[in-house]
């Protein structure tokens, strides 16, 4: 029989106690051996779980028993769940994780401390979908080429309320806290966080880069409104959280933001708490993966996956490689990074602005593709939305400043970064 103990007994700690005990009986067949939820940790001992393990508020009771065969880490946060994923690996045990936050700042050190032990983490990247094993495993006959996907459930989720009810922001962003979709703090999802964790735990497994959220852009959805959806509607793109990773010659950019993608993509069509993720191998083509990116069951399915995968005794290296890769693939500079965009400005709606406007983009090397004015409430102020040829982020982002500064222009401008 194999005992786990789990270290944060909350929604996906629930759920793998009782996926557990409900299909023991599918489980043990296909790992071959019991497994069972031995004990549980939680801060808020009072707090009825509704599973019958043991509960205890000591992490150290499950990461030091030697009963415990694999400890299950689904606390949240990065330097608690370091210290005790670190321990519990040096006390020999098998780890599963479904932490992004813990890898996106320590996969390295931990896929060094685990050495042979098995540390498992397909749950801590887009739910229940197995992008984690598919690039692992079913895709390592190939260079990576590209990899774009949903990794936000709840970014996504807001979005197409957003885009398909008008829903308002803050409601809807409760209303995904309420489902348990949300991270503990919110801001981790609509900052783009939490998709920035998740493409950098792919991107170590798909090109072996090193790199921390701090390295990487990263955009949320805070300043999307409906002017936006609308304008997105008539230009024919729909509005999503997208992660991007891309070959661009001997370096990867990665990036993640609110993108414009054409309406008539696959990804486009991908509504609600769902996540998809497209993979581009060179000799494989497209792939695509699709599934709940968030919630209990959907995880908690992740999360087993891995047990019963540690169970059966398939290990392999934490990232993927046996050696050390010397692809030579470097991060590219988030600066140097080239896409189109979408503007809106407020401005005086007076002969010249327009002038003015496309004056001093024309400075920066960015051209209009195409644009369009709205009136606005207030007498003599109109919207200006546009979309810009390709042209480099940091010349766009050195243009915004320089158009906040016109004194025809009113107020932040608002930019999307729009992908066909
Ligand atoms: N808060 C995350 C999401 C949970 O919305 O996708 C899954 O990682």
């Amino acid at each position: 029989m194999i005992k786990i103990g789990i270290l944060g007994v909350g929604t996906v700690g629930t759920s793998v106690a009782k996926i557990l005990e409900d299909n023991a009986d599918i489980i043990e067949a296909r790992a071959g051996k019991k497994i069972v939820v031995k004990s549980g940790v939680v801060k808020n001992l009072s707090k009825d779980r509704g599973v019958s393990i043991i509960i205890t508020d000591n992490p150290l009771d499950v990461v030091d028993d030697p009963e415990i065969d694999i400890v299950v880490e689904l606390m949240g946060g990065v330097d608690e769940p370091y210290e005790l994923v670190k321990k519990a690996l040096q006390n020999g045990k098998a780890v599963v994780t479904a932490n992004k936050a813990l890898l996106a700042y320590h996969r390295y050190e931990l896929q060094t401390i685990a050495g042979d032990i098995p540390l498992m983490y397909e749950a801590s990247t887009a739910g229940g979908i197995p992008i984690i094993g598919a690039l692992r495993t079913g895709l390592s006959a190939n260079h990576i080429d590209s990899i774009q996907g949903i990794m936000n459930g709840t970014c996504n989720y807001m979005l197409t309320k957003m885009i398909n009810e008008g829903a308002k922001y803050d409601e809807i962003l409760k209303e995904s806290q309420e489902l348990g979709y949300a991270e503990a703090d919110p801001t981790f999802d609509v900052g783009g966080f939490d998709a920035s964790h998740k493409l950098l735990i792919l991107a170590s497994i798909a090109y072996g880069i090193d790199a921390k959220p701090e390295d990487i852009l990263i955009d949320g959805i805070e300043n999307i409104n409906q002017t936006d959806v609308e304008f997105a509607k008539e230009f024919g793109y729909e509005i999503k959280h997208l992660g991007i990773a891309k070959k661009v010659g001997d370096a990867v950019e990665l990036r993640v933001h609110a993108t414009m993608i054409p309406v008539e993509s696959m990804i486009a069509k991908v509504d609600g708490v769902m996540n998809a993720v497209t993979v581009i191998g060179d000799r494989v083509g497209e792939t695509m993966y699709y599934g709940a990116g968030a919630g209990g069951d959907a995880t908690a399915s992740a999360v087993i996956a891995d047990i019963v995968d540690i169970v059966r005794g398939n290990q392999g290296p934490m990232l993927g490689y046996k050696k050390g890769l010397e692809s030579g693939l470097t991060l590219l500079d988030k600066s140097e990074i080239t896409t189109q965009y979408y503007l809106r400005l407020q401005v005086d709606d007076k002969s010249g602005v327009l002038a003015t406007i496309s004056s001093k983009l024309g400075e920066f090397d960015i051209s209009i593709e195409a644009m369009l004015q709205k009136p606005t409430k207030e007498k003599n102020i109109s919207q200006l939305l546009f979309t810009t040829h390709i042209c480099k982020e940091n010349k766009m982002q050195e243009a915004i400043k320089a158009l906040e500064e016109l004194e025809s222009v009113y107020g932040d401008i608002a930019m999307i970064r729009i992908e066909k």
